[in-house]
């Protein structure tokens, strides 16, 4: 397996390539991508060609901009329409513990989407007949098949720890009914796969608080009620009716880069929309203070070099934090509702 196959959002391809290359520099490797503009996909490939081993050692953990990958070799081409995946697989040896069928978002790999749902019950079989399917063995991995077409497609598997279990890297989240904007996908979705679960079980509940700066018209501030929490919703612009006469909603007009808590907080969320560079500014001395315990904030890329004004956000947070810094852990995704911003999530170390 001489490389990764990633796919990420289209039009991100370049941003995922710089970012990934970066991670194996740091990682003591080196590597070359090969992208398709627009196609939601790329190949990266590790200088030592060795590209399991590589994802094994967490090198992609904590990446940004993938929304799925695996290693794998060459594009597997000509496969039969009436059985493609038992000449896909006929070489495969490994017991795999999952198996996901997945393509791009891109570049026409949309009209694969039928396909790829009509291909994930029969994977399973294919693996089942060859005595390869151990859904219960924890250390097995998971296998991806990742179509290209109609009839060319890869074949790749990465540890379970690293990879998405969501076919593309995609979430499917209900519409949540009620909330007054589209942007509380974006929390609802932060929460389950940035915060995660079980951390949102224990830190977001009921008689907690939070600020939410840039409120307006409330979809973050209704999911932070959604879980109990108190909110102080800052922004000059009107809130949704059910807001404004919910007793745990304080409806503050201010400006959201002066104005102060009356009181420390547990939460604080943002969704300005600003240059990164005054947000993180704002989210670490907030943290620095002591006006909250953690940060969920959302920091609008430019159309250019997004990879480098994720490093230049994440420098600078860490440098406002001053002292504070080493209290702090910081993850930032690229998430499926972001658009061009990624979602980023500051957590007190134990
Ligand atoms: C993207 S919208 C937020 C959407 C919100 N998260 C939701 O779920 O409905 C950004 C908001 O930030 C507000 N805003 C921009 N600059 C601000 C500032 N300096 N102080 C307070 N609010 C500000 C705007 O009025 C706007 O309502």
């Amino acid at each position: 397996m001489d490389r990764w196959l990633v796919l990420c959002r289209p039009g991100f391809e370049g941003d995922t390539a710089a970012e990934l290359i970066h991670l194996l520099g740091l990682a003591g490797g080196h590597g070359h991508a090969r992208t398709r503009d627009g196609a939601g996909l790329l190949e990266v490939f590790p200088g030592d060609g060795d590209a399991l081993a590589w994802l094994e050692a967490d090198t992609l953990r904590d990446a940004v901009f993938p929304r799925q990958y695996c290693a794998t070799g060459t594009l597997v081409e000509g496969l039969p329409t009436d059985d493609r995946l038992r000449p896909l697989l006929a070489d495969w040896q490994q017991p795999v513990a999952d198996a996901l069928v997945e393509t791009a978002e891109g570049g026409g790999h949309r009209e694969l989407g039928k396909l790829v749902q009509r291909l994930q019950g029969p994977l399973k079989g294919v693996l089942q007949e060859r005595g390869l399917w151990r859904p219960d063995d924890p250390f097995a991995p998971r296998l991806h098949v990742v179509l290209d077409s109609g009839s060319s497609a890869w074949v790749g598997v990465a540890p379970r720890r690293l990879s998405s279990p969501l076919p593309g890297g995609i979430p499917r989240l209900r519409r949540l009914g009620g909330a007054p904007s589209r942007s509380a996908l974006k929390l609802d979705e932060a929460l389950r796969y940035l915060v995660g679960e079980n951390e949102r079980y224990l830190q977001m509940r009921s008689g907690m608080t939070a600020a939410d700066l840039g409120a307006a018209p409330g979809g973050w501030t209704w999911v932070l009620r959604q879980w109990g929490v108190g909110v102080f919703a800052v922004d000059n612009g009107a809130l949704a009716p059910g807001l404004k006469v919910d007793p745990d909603v304080v409806h503050v007009r201010a400006d959201a880069f002066t104005w102060e808590p009356p009181q420390a907080l547990d939460w604080l969320v943002c969704d300005l929309v600003d240059k990164p560079a005054r947000v993180v500014e704002l989210m670490a001395r907030w943290l620095r203070r002591g006006w909250a315990k953690r940060a969920l904030f959302n920091l609008k890329l430019p159309m250019r070099r997004r990879w480098q004004a994720v490093q230049d956000a994440e420098l600078r947070f860490f440098r406002t934090l001053g002292p504070e810094a080493e209290r702090f852990r910081l993850r930032v995704r690229h998430l499926y509702h972001d658009r061009e911003e990624v979602t980023a999530y500051a957590e007190p170390l134990a």
